[in-house]
């Protein structure tokens, strides 16, 4: 699982699975530019594994957050971020090559902009929201030419919800 130091700040999410047993959590991936995540965060769960990524590493925060168990890797990019696609290969070298992202619009829309993206897989409830602040942060788009295509693979209901599975044309398939 991955997510960005937007969520963790704003609703403090725990990020593992609870509705079924399980021996193992899976492993969560922090997008933490300058190393925020609070020592209280939710997101510490004993036994597992925490990667967090940062473009600024002040040493005494790293240390501390590596005493909560997490693993600090310095990872820095453009503009005082992540290099996100260096963060994809660094993780392939821990043997982790299926992420799951559970951002908010802007760290979603760098990693659709960076061609960083597989599929989505959304679930859709059936509620008008009004303006929001969307999925992912692209655009504004001039022509609809500019949009990234998808193609629908699976659609289901999930109780009231609709899970839709749709993929980037040409992406790898895993
Ligand atoms: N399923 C859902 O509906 C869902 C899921 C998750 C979150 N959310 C919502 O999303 C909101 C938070 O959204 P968010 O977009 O602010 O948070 P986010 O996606 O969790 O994190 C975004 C942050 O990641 C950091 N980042 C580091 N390197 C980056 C890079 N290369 N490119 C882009 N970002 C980079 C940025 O922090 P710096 O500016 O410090 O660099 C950026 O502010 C919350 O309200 C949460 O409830 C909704």
């Amino acid at each position: 699982m991955l997510t960005g130091i937007g969520t963790v700040l704003e609703d403090d999410p725990r990020l593992d699975v609870r509705l079924v047993d399980t021996p193992r959590q899976p492993h969560l991936v922090v997008v933490d530019s300058r190393l925020e995540t609070p020592l209280d965060a939710k997101l510490f769960i004993p036994g597992r594994q925490l990667y967090i990524y940062a473009a600024v590493v002040d040493e005494a925060k790293k240390a501390a957050l590596e005493a909560r168990g997490a693993t600090v890797i310095h990872c820095p990019g453009p503009g005082g971020k992540v290099d996100l696609a260096a963060m994809l290969q660094n993780l392939a070298t821990r043997e982790i090559n299926e992420l799951h992202v559970e951002a908010g619009h802007k760290l979603n829309g760098s990693l659709v902009r960076e061609g960083l993206v597989d599929e989505f897989l959304v679930y859709l409830a059936p509620k008008l929201l009004g303006a929001g602040r969307g999925m992912v942060n692209i655009g504004p788009l001039s022509e609809l030419t500019q949009a990234v295509p998808l193609t629908y693979r699976e659609t289901s209901l999930v109780g009231p919800d609709l899970r839709i599975l749709a993929r980037i044309p040409g992406r790898d398939s895993f």
